[in-house]
C-alpha cells in the first residue's frame, strides 16, 4: 500500500472531522517523525502540546512496558497500587489538595465544571440550577457537548445544541470585563492562562493575579485549564506559575499521558472536592494503573530532567530567532516558553501555505485559525534541532517573500 491507497482508505471509513494532510506516518523517536515513504520530519507541535517529552520517550515507555508485566485495568470499585502514588505527586507539585483522574482534556474540563457548579450549591448556596460561569471569547476547552456550547466560535456549535446555558463570555485579558460579569450566582471563573487553540495569546502581565483577587474577593473559583500549557511547555511547570501561587481548580492533560496514552486529571482545593461523593461522576478508564504508572514517570521526568528550564532556555532562543527574520509576512511573534504563534500577514500569504511549505522541507507546523503558525516542538529538542526548523522556516518565508511581495 502506498500513501494514496491509505488516505483512500482513510477517507471511505473515517468520518472526516479532521481535514487531516496525505502524510501518514509510522514511527517516531524523539523529536522526529518517519512516514510510510521513509521521508524524515521534525515534530514542531508535539500532537498540540501532548509529546512533550518526546516521542516514545524512553522511560515513559518503559514505565508503560513495566507496568503491563504487572497488572492492567480494574474497576475504580477496588483500588490498585499505583492511583494513590499518581495522586499524591500531581497534587504536591501543583499544591492541589485532591485530584480526580480521567482520560482526554475535555473530559478533566467538564469534572471541574461539574464541581464548581456542584460547590456553588452546596457551599455557595446558589440555588442548582441557577450556577453562572465566566469563560473567554476565544477559548478552546474540548469538544463534548457542554464545552461546545460555551465555546465562541460559531462552527464548534453549529448544529449541536440546544445547550445548557450557564455561561457568559469576556474578552480574554480584560479584567473589566470580568468584574462586570460577575453576579451572585456566579460560581467559577475558567480560563486558560495562554490561549493555546484560540492562537497563542498571552494574557496580559497582571491579569491572572488580577482575576485571582477578584475571584477571592467575590468567592468564586478561578479554574485554569492548562490541558495545553501544563507540564512544563510554557518555561513553567505550569503556566500560573508566572503569576499566582496556585488556581483553585486546575485541569491536566496531554503531557501528563507522556504522549503514550490519555491520561487528564481535575486537581482542586479540598473544599471544592468535598462536594464530589461516590457515583457523582466516574469514568472506566480514569487513573487505571497503565494510566496511573505512566502518569508518575511523566511528573518524574519533569522533575528531575530539568524540562521545563529547558523550555524557557529553548523557547526564548526560538523566539529571538524568529523574531530576528523581520519579514514583512510576519505580523507577530507572541508565546511563552516553547509554545509559539508566528501570526502571518494573512493578506500576502495563508498560514495553509506556510505549514504545507514547510511539511515538504520535513517541519510539522500548524495552522491555527487560519492566522497564526503554531510552534512546539517537544522540549525535548536541541538547539541544533531548533536551527534546522529556523532554518526551514527562513527559506519558506524567503520563497513567499519573493514570489507574494515582490509581484505586489
Ligand atoms: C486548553 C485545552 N483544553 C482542553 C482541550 C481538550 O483536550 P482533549 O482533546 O484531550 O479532549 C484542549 C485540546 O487541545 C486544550 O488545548
Amino acid at each position: 500500500m502506498d500513501t494514496k491507497d491509505y488516505v483512500a482508505r482513510d477517507d471511505k471509513y473515517v468520518t472526516p472531522i479532521y481535514a487531516s494532510l496525505p502524510i501518514v506516518f509510522e514511527k517516531s523517536e524523539g523529536v522526529w517523525m518517519w512516514d510510510i515513504e521513509g521521508k524524515k520530519y521534525l515534530d514542531f507541535v508535539s500532537a498540540y502540546s501532548a509529546v512533550s517529552f518526546g516521542h516514545l520517550n524512553p522511560r515513559i515507555k518503559k514505565a508503560l512496558l513495566n507496568q503491563l508485566e504487572r497488572t492492567d485495568i480494574q474497576a475504580r470499585a477496588f483500588r490498585h497500587d499505583k492511583l494513590g502514588e499518581y495522586a499524591e505527586m500531581l497534587c504536591k507539585i501543583t499544591g492541589m489538595d485532591q485530584m480526580i483522574p480521567m482520560n482526554t482534556g475535555a473530559e478533566a474540563v467538564e469534572t471541574g465544571l461539574k464541581a464548581a457548579r456542584r460547590w456553588g450549591n452546596m457551599v455557595k448556596k446558589i440555588p442548582d440550577g441557577k450556577q453562572h460561569i465566566i469563560v473567554c471569547k476565544g477559548n478552546f476547552h474540548g469538544r463534548t457537548t457542554t464545552i461546545v456550547g460555551f465555546s465562541s466560535d460559531a462552527e464548534y456549535r453549529r448544529g449541536f445544541g440546544p445547550f445548557d446555558g450557564g455561561f457568559s463570555h469576556i474578552p480574554f485579558g480584560d479584567i473589566a470585563a470580568l468584574e462586570k460579569a460577575i453576579t451572585p450566582n456566579t460560581c467559577a471563573f475558567l480560563v486558560e492562562p495562554l490561549q493555546g487553540e484560540g492562537g497563542i495569546h498571552v494574557a496580559p502581565k497582571g491579569y491572572l493575579k488580577q482575576a485571582q483577587d477578584l475571584c477571592k474577593k467575590n468567592n468564586i473559583l478561578l479554574l485554569l485549564d492548562e490541558v495545553q500549557t501544563g507540564m512544563g511547555r510554557t518555561g513553567k511547570n505550569f503556566c500560573y506559575q508566572h503569576e499566582i501561587d496556585k488556581p483553585d481548580g486546575l485541569m491536566l492533560g496531554k503531557a501528563l499521558g507522556g504522549g503514550i496514552y490519555p491520561v487528564s486529571a481535575f486537581v482542586a482545593r479540598k473544599d471544592v472536592m468535598d462536594v464530589m461523593d461516590p457515583g457523582s461522576h466516574g469514568s472506566t478508564f480514569g487513573g487505571n494503573a497503565i494510566a496511573s504508572a505512566i502518569a508518575i514517570e511523566t511528573i518524574k521526568i519533569l522533575q528531575e530532567e530539568k524540562l521545563t528550564e529547558r523550555s524557557a532556555e529553548m523557547g526564548d532562543y526560538l523566539m529571538k530567532k524568529l523574531r530576528a527574520l523581520n519579514s514583512p509576512l510576519i505580523k507577530d511573534i507572541r508565546g511563552l516558553g516553547l509554545l509559539i504563534g508566528m501570526e502571518i500577514n494573512t493578506k500576502i500569504v495563508s498560514t495553509d501555505d506556510i505549514c504545507k511549505r514547510l511539511l515538504k522541507k520535513g517541519i510539522i507546523s500548524k495552522d491555527t485559525h487560519g492566522t497564526v503558525v503554531r510552534f512546539s516542538p517537544p522540549l525535548t529538542i536541541t538547539k541544533e534541532e531548533v536551527n534546522f526548523a529556523v532554518q526551514c522556516v527562513t527559506e519558506t518565508l524567503r520563497e513567499l517573500e519573493a514570489e507574494k511581495v515582490s509581484a505586489t
